[in-house]
């Protein structure tokens, strides 16, 4: 998979060379490209905002140069283009497993009180896939913390970059819908506190029986908006008595 970012902080995504997104990159599964937006600029100051039509407080992200930054990045093939906004949609596992099947990327960070809306119009209008995602209802400074998420959540799903992809099905947000069960390793007791006796009891049958109850009593307690959206088939008979 390609992903270009283009930001006016290009040093806020140099976590994007740690971990699995790092070793991910050096393995050749992922070519990430962070680009500098004011290098689109024209003016000697390398201006890319200005004052809002119709008034109010901040300033809004001038479409020539995010244009021309866009057009240039995208050209080597179709991209589908990321807008992080907090007006946007919500970004979602399975917002993460649609952009992982893509080939190309594009996330485009906004600043101050964002993009000229006419940025998004264009490309919508060109044909070009664009998302703007929202990772929660809380307003962060910009775009490039909500990319580092999207991007991490993205590229760990691309094939080769998880060692054991049986990881990925038991997770939070997996294929259950539920919250992912307590874990728990050595030593057996720590403090006072034990490990649940099932786990040590090599019964696989009664752990797994184990693992769904809780997962199921920790999303009730903790999410039950996703219990709700459960499908009624997808609970056995011993999850109904729970
Ligand atoms: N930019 C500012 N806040 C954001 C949010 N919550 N999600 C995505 N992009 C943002």
């Amino acid at each position: 998979m390609r992903i270009d970012v283009v930001t006016i902080f290009p040093d806020y995504l140099a976590a994007l060379d740690l971990s699995l997104v790092g070793k991910a990159r050096t393995a050749g599964l992922l070519d990430l490209r962070v680009h500098d937006l004011r290098s689109w600029a024209t003016d000697r100051h390398r201006t890319v905002d200005d004052t809002p039509f119709g008034g109010g407080a901040g300033m809004v992200m001038r479409p020539d140069v995010w244009g021309a930054a866009l057009d240039e990045v995208m050209a080597p093939g179709p991209a589908h283009l990321v807008v992080p906004t907090p007006s946007g949609e919500t970004f979602t596992q399975r917002t993460a497993e649609a952009l992982a099947t893509e080939e190309h990327l594009a996330f485009a960070c906004g600043r101050y009180e964002g993009i000229d809306a006419r940025v998004a119009e264009r490309y919508r209008a060109q044909g070009v896939r664009v998302s703007e995602v929202s990772i929660g209802d809380y307003v962060l400074n910009g775009g490039e913390v909500a990319t580092l998420v999207m991007v991490e959540a993205v590229a760990r799903l691309l094939p080769g970059v998880i060692g054991n992809p049986a990881s990925l099905v038991e997770e939070s947000h997996g294929a259950a819908g539920l919250l992912e069960y307590p874990v728990y390793t050595k030593p057996p007791v720590w403090d006072g506190l034990d490990v649940p006796e099932v786990l040590l009891s090599g019964h696989h049958a009664r752990i797994a029986r184990w693992r769904r109850d809780e997962a199921l009593r920790r999303t009730a307690a903790r999410r039950p908006d996703l219990v709700a959206a459960l499908p009624v088939d997808g609970l056995d008979k011993h999850d109904l008595a729970l």
